[in-house]
């Protein structure tokens, strides 16, 4: 039975391995990449699946983002990934629903991410043709979900990177109550 536990500093190399593993390592010229480029994850919505070696068994990790000229917070979910001889066994649903949660409670309100709707769909994600992705993007795949009702209402545009500004300003005060996220190096997946 894995244990779901937030990421700590020395799980960065089994996570490397585990995201080269599923994705393959051309991994970072994928377009959600150009969002997290300098920007620090969100520590308390990373989580990992361990097995009772303490091995990891899957990952998911968070970063914030704003939308359109109002630059409007989100979250970025992803990578989540869970090991090939364990996919298809609830493991990623429990990273989603349990970390999808502890966003919920610490304010946040809405969450965007890059995916198949047939999976995502089961967990309340819907395209969002009123979000513009850096390219390459097929727009089908622009995937989003309101934690609190109406969340999207008027909040639309290009998506990008969060920015030390945005911590002050409207996005600060709409980000949830975590670690606070200083622009500088990324501990990026
Ligand atoms: C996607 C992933 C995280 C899902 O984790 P998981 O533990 O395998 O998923 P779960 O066990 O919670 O759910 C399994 C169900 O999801 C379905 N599913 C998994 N990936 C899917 C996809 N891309 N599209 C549609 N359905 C999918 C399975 O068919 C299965 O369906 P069922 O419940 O009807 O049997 C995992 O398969 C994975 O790491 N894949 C490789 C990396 C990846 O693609 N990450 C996501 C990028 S958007």
């Amino acid at each position: 039975m894995a244990q779901l536990n937030q990421e700590q500093p020395e799980d960065a190399w089994q996570i490397e391995y585990l995201l080269d593993l599923t994705f393959g390592q051309g991994r970072a010229s994928l377009s959600s990449y150009r969002l997290r480029e300098g920007v620090a994850p969100l520590p308390e919505l990373c989580l990992v699946a361990r097995d009772d070696f303490g091995a990891i068994l899957g990952t998911i990790r968070y970063w914030p983002v704003t939308v359109g000229t109002a630059r409007r917070a989100a979250l970025l979910l992803g990578p989540i990934a869970v090991h090939p001889t364990l996919q298809g066994e609830g493991l990623g649903s429990s990273l989603i629903r349990n970390s999808l949660r502890r966003a919920a409670a610490s304010g946040w309100k809405r969450v965007i991410l890059i995916g198949d709707e047939p999976y995502y769909g089961r967990f309340g994600f819907r395209n969002a043709p009123f979000l513009k992705f850096p390219p390459p993007t097929n727009p089908e795949r622009v995937l989003a979900l309101e934690l609190v009702a109406n969340a999207f209402n008027g909040v639309s545009g290009d998506v990008q990177p969060w920015t030390a500004i945005d911590e002050a300003d409207t996005a600060g005060s709409e980000r949830g109550q975590g670690t606070s996220c200083p622009a500088g190096k990324a501990a990026d997946a």
